[in-house]
């Protein structure tokens, strides 16, 4: 059995079976936005209901043995454009974009990849970064007469001087010198708020979860009963103008985040920071990402984010990542930047209050786990997507039984009158438990391939022996494994199911 994952196979799988849509795809589509589909929501809704019960239903037993508290809010997407002053992103959120003068297309400078003569010889050569190596050894031989890749150094394109960029070979063009110096574009979408379309009107969509959040933390201190350190989890829909959206889901325009702000004092800072890196991992390990998967920067002092001090990205090999890996999620210490900002512009004192010590007020630091749901939903359907030609489908998709979209698939064995009434009854049974799709049209090999390509871990069909003795046969996903058990037990073989998770499914993975 093989595992080769090719993105466009997913893509294509996702269309087919409705994971996820093109945005305004009969119109050609939109770069950058994406519509999930009747399969696709299903399994968004499943991570971000887990991460909503290990967060703020369940949350975690904290380090002294205590349960921790951690409280939702659902803020509006736009706020006061002043506090995306304070939060620096009026002035800072920007990326460094590229024109081709020649080609018409837009890059972002700190993704082209540059080459350059060692011997300082002739011109330097930029490349697209999703180029495999054989296209971009193909490319410098062409346009260096002939030199091989070795005679060459990289860097990328915004560490060059101005200078420079002249001798640079554009990455869709022949002739150097077309590509513009890079210019900082803020990524926040703006809108007007009112009939009025001017300055003193305009409002921006916001760029991360986490704003509302800042905004709303006297409020929620002074209306709940939580007290230094807690958390407050949010999830919802982000928006970025990003220069270029790529990899399917991986870079869109519009996204969703899950995130939580976890208020603490400055002095335990590091023991809640390793805490909730050890969390997230076990979040992801039980979604159905091994952390063998997973690799986890420490990200470079001169990387970070403008409010973060340390940062550990948890990091996926995605199937485009090649050798490498691409970010699923951070980890923040963000100090006490946001609340110090928001305090400032807004003139309103945001100081908590140790109620045991009335002395001490506090701006309290905060860590912030922040992972991307849309990709968090790719990571999934990436790990799960596991080709195996000795089925007709030819691929299965190995989701964990509570990521599934549908938990099981209940197929009478023919459209004959008498399977379809008990496959009828049963499907009633379990929908009221379980997401449960009732499939009664093609021939079983056909519905069995659907079910297999859409993840359902779990097949029951109901034959002529269901009629005799009340049995039905159920067929594992990963195994294609039967075994026959009696109706009025499948509703505990689910739960039995469910409880074990990943764990149900794991010797055939
Ligand atoms: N509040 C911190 C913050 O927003 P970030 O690293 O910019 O940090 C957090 O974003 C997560 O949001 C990322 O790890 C990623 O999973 C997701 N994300 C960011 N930009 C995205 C985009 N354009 N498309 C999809 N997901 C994105």
């Amino acid at each position: 059995m093989t595992n080769q994952k090719d993105m466009k196979d997913i893509v294509a799988l996702c269309k087919r079976r409705g994971f996820i849509f093109p945005a305004s795809d009969i119109y050609g589509g939109i770069n950058g936005f994406w519509d999930f589909g009747p399969l696709g929501t299903e399994l968004k809704n499943n991570l971000r209901d887990r991460w909503w019960k290990d967060m703020v239903i369940t949350p975690p037993i904290g380090p002294d043995g205590t349960p921790i508290e951690i409280v939702g809010v659902d803020s509006a997407i736009i706020q006061n454009p002043k506090s995306w002053e304070a939060s620096g992103h009026i002035g800072g959120f920007n990326d460094p974009m590229v024109d081709c003068k020649e080609s018409k297309k837009r890059y972002r400078a700190d993704h082209i990849v540059v080459y350059m003569p060692k011997d300082g010889e002739g011109h330097y050569i930029a490349v697209d970064p999703d180029a495999d190596e054989a296209e971009i050894e193909k490319r410098i031989k062409k346009l260096s007469g002939g030199k091989s890749i070795g005679n060459f150094e990289t860097t990328t394109f915004d560490q060059l001087e101005s200078e420079q960029i002249e001798n640079v070979i554009g990455p869709d063009v022949k002739d150097a010198g077309t590509l513009t110096e890079p210019r900082q574009f803020n990524m926040m979408f703006h809108s007007y708020a009112g009939a009025a379309a001017g300055e003193e009107n305009k409002v921006y969509l916001r760029p991360e979860t986490c704003a509302g959040i800042f905004l709303n933390f006297k409020n929620v201190v002074d209306s709940s009963r939580v007290r230094v350190p807690f958390g407050i989890a949010q999830i919802g829909k982000a928006f970025r103008n990003e220069v270029t959206p790529r990899n399917f889901i991986f870079r869109s325009r519009e996204f969703e985040q899950m995130e939580l702000e976890w208020f603490c004092e400055e002095k335990d800072v590091p023991m809640w920071f390793d805490f909730w890196v050890e969390q997230r991992k076990k979040f992801w390990n039980d979604v159905g990402i091994p952390l063998s998967k997973l690799h986890f920067l420490d990200v470079p002092k001169n990387e970070l984010a403008h409010y973060s001090s340390r940062t550990i990205d948890f990091e996926y090999q995605f199937p485009f990542s090649g050798e490498g890996y691409d970010e699923l999620e951070g980890v923040a210490h963000r100090g006490n930047f946001d609340l110090t900002q928001h305090q400032e512009f807004s003139g309103t004192k945001l100081e908590y209050m140790d109620p045991q010590d009335n002395q001490n007020r506090f701006l309290p630091h905060v860590i912030e786990p922040s992972a991307g749901l849309s990709r968090g939903v790719l990571a999934l359907l990436s790990e799960a997507y596991t080709v195996d030609e000795n089925r007709p489908s030819g691929v299965y998709m190995n989701f964990t039984p509570e990521m599934a979209p549908k938990k099981a698939a209940i197929l009478p064995l023919t459209a004959k009158e008498d399977h379809v009434p008990l496959a009828q009854k049963l499907y009633l049974e379990l929908r009221e438990e379980f997401v449960v799709d009732l499939d009664i049209k093609q021939n079983i090999g056909k519905r069995y391939a659907r079910q297999d390509e859409i993840g359902t871990p779990y097949c029951f069909t109901i034959d002529n022996d269901t009629i005799a003795d009340q049995t039905v046969t159920v067929r594992e996903r990963n195994t294609m494994a039967q075994e026959r058990i009696h109706m009025d037990k499948v509703a505990d073989f689910m739960r039995d199911k469910m409880r074990k998770g990943a764990d149900a499914l794991k010797k055939a993975a």
